[in-house]
């Protein structure tokens, strides 16, 4: 499908700040999240598996998802040599069916809900997905103006304010709600500004 990642799928990675803001998230849901041998993951808009591959080696089985083949096959390129021999790859978002798909203990995104324009269907899918008391963990970025993207990639939020984050998670199905800062971002503009850009890491139970 077209999607502006598909155009960057190929240097991704090369960005040293996508790498750091990766790793501070991993950092951040392995401190949050009780991950063991037995744990199914679902990481969605897995991308490149930046995060994937680094949660991988906590859990039994992961399964990355993504809108992006493009994005897609940059982590199948990853898998080809064998490693990481619990992840699977797939082409899917919220949107579809999800009939296919088994239950999982936990849900994680890192930087993706701002590109899912209907969150609260979103987290009533993610909802659907997951067993009794299993966790989602999203880590995104708090509401600002629009200027951590600027005009070079379309986002469909903003940021997002954690007051209606939280009251979507909760009318979901949710409870246990709790937002913790996992990274912050510092930009320079071309006019000689700078900003910096909270990030989050959302945890909420199913209920
Ligand atoms: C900013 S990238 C983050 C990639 C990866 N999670 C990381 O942290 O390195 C956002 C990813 O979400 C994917 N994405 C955007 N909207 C999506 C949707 N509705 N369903 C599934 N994936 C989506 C994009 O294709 C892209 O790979």
């Amino acid at each position: 499908m077209t999607t502006p990642f598909n155009a960057v799928a190929q240097t991704w990675d090369e960005d040293p700040r996508r790498v750091a803001v990766a790793a501070a998230i991993v950092a951040k849901m392995l401190g949050a999240l009780r991950l063991t041998p037995q744990t199914t993951l679902l990481d969605y808009g897995a991308g490149t598996g930046l995060v994937s591959l680094a949660l991988a080696p906590h859990v039994g089985r992961l399964l990355a998802v993504d809108e992006a083949d493009g994005m897609l096959d940059i982590l199948r390129a990853k898998l080809a040599s064998g490693a990481h021999g619990n992840v699977e790859v797939r082409h899917w978002s919220a949107g579809q069916d999800s009939s296919g798909l088994p239950e999982f203990d936990v849900i994680t995104g890192s930087m993706v809900l701002h590109h899912v324009e209907d969150i609260p269907a979103a987290a009533a899918v993610f909802h659907g997905l997951l067993r009794p008391g299993g966790v989602v963990a999203f880590a995104d970025l708090d509401l600002d103006d629009g200027r951590f993207h600027g005009k070079e990639m379309h986002t469909f939020h903003p940021g997002f304010d954690r007051d209606w984050l939280r009251a979507v998670f909760e009318q979901a199905g949710f409870n246990s709600v709790t937002f913790q800062e996992a990274h912050r971002v510092t930009k320079k503009f071309e006019d000689g500004g700078e900003r910096t850009f909270p990030i989050f890491l959302l945890t909420a139970v199913r209920s």
